[in-house]
């Protein structure tokens, strides 16, 4: 029988979904499983999105210019602007979402076996796309106990200077909020990147599709907006979450180095054309009214403090209240992340409830680390989220490889 790649054999399961039969199986025997697994949210889709699609006004779904339609990549400059950060049509590249702006970029910039830093725990698939690169990922432990921040410079500097003398290290990436932690770099963390990335003459990719989700009245600060980084810089976005629209399947590529542009453009016309109609959903998607955003943020709050403030009363448990995105990264007093996500799926429930969460160990580039802690996606309903906390609290109380 003819062999797979190695590619293929060392191409990492997702943690988020690699659990599904067993929530299968515990759905079968009817129990109701509440998922915190996966990033997908429940809040609607705008309405001008939607009335976009209905609306879709021609007779054939033809393919789009390769970079994209260039009434959404002005459209997408209007939306920049907002944040302050100012583009032309040209420094963007519509993608088949985010995943394929990555994709495009580690494609563009990188050689097969150079590295790129990443702090971790990082986004699980950005293995994925590493080993179809052909790239290394050197992690840079971030801690729970620190919430997670940007580790100290001086482990940057450490790693740097291993990696820069191999004539390997490439780039490093930040998740800005941070998928899985939650965490929101801060102007002052990003400037210190910056000032690396200058030092050592490194890309600074940043991927920054949950810029919309910051509390606390905190503001986000975009790669985009450093001074002095337009040749390393490298942006990723999407519109999946901001909209709430995984599905449309568009994102973006964007940066002012134009070799890296006329690098990805080849790659972009290799696949023909982002998705035509999702295009016209996002260009109409910028026309969002603002308190549509008001909304959801207030609602994420309050989602994070239901979660955060449970698993903080469990005795044992931890975790930070983090200032981005929808997720939680949680210490749980447990032997083994994996091996407690499946036994709540398999052999647990509770008034014929269980909850299915993403083991933590996934987003680590060794899973021998993070392995009492799990990822908890707060993409439910507040009523669901109580409820999803109680089952919770009483599995840990039941679970034989409960630390002592
Ligand atoms: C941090 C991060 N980056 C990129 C993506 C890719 O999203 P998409 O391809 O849907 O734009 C996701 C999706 O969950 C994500 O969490």
């Amino acid at each position: 029988m003819p062999q797979i790649s190695e590619k293929g054999k060392a191409a990492p399961a997702s943690p988020i979904r690699k659990l599904v039969p067993y929530a299968d199986e515990a759905k079968k025997k009817g129990r109701k499983v509440y998922h915190l697994n996966i990033g997908q949210p429940d809040i609607a889709t705008p309405e001008t999105m939607l009335n976009a699609i209905h609306n879709y006004p021609d007779k054939v779904i033809e393919y789009s210019h390769s970079a994209g339609n260039i009434s959404y990549r002005k459209k997408l400059v209007e939306y920049y602007s907002r944040y302050n950060i100012h583009l032309t049509p040209d420094d963007i590249i519509v993608t088949t979402g985010g995943s394929e702006a990555i994709l495009f970029a580690f494609q563009s910039c990188l050689n097969p076996g150079d590295s790129i830093i990443i702090p971790e725990p990082f986004y699980a698939n950005y293995i994925g796309f590493a080993v179809n690169a052909g790239i290394k990922i050197v992690p840079i432990p971030s801690s729970i106990e620190s919430g997670f921040a940007l580790p100290p410079i001086a482990d940057f500097e450490k790693t740097i200077i291993q990696n820069v003398n191999k004539g390997v290290l490439k780039g490093i990436m930040v998740c800005n909020p941070n998928n899985p932690t939650g965490y929101l770099y801060s102007k002052a963390e990003l400037e210190t990147l910056r000032d690396i990335a200058l030092k050592y003459d490194l890309y600074l990719f940043a991927d920054e599709v949950y810029r919309e989700f910051c509390y606390d009245g905190k503001q986000h600060f975009s790669v985009m907006q450093l001074e002095g980084l337009e040749q390393h810089a490298i942006l990723f976005d999407s519109v999946s979450k901001r909209y709430s629209a995984c599905g449309v399947r568009v994102g973006c590529l964007i940066s002012k180095n134009k070799e890296v542009m006329a690098a990805a453009m080849k790659f972009a016309q290799a696949r023909l054309s982002p998705p035509s109609l999702g295009q016209v959903a996002a260009e109409a998607a910028v026309d969002t009214p603002e308190d549509y955003f008001t909304d959801v943020v207030k609602e994420y709050t309050l989602r994070r403090n239901i979660v955060a403030d449970a698993i903080n009363k469990m005795e044992g448990a931890f975790c930070p209240k983090p200032a981005g995105a929808f997720y939680i990264v949680a210490r749980l007093p447990i032997d083994n992340g994996d091996t407690f996500c499946r036994w709540l799926l398999e052999e647990f429930e509770y008034n014929n409830q269980t909850v299915m969460m993403a083991p933590a160990s996934g987003f680590y580039s060794d899973p021998k680390f993070g392995t009492d802690e799990v990822r908890i996606s707060y993409v439910l309903n507040a009523e669901d989220l109580h409820a999803a906390m109680e089952v919770l609290a009483v599995a840990l109380k039941q679970y034989p490889g409960r630390k002592k």
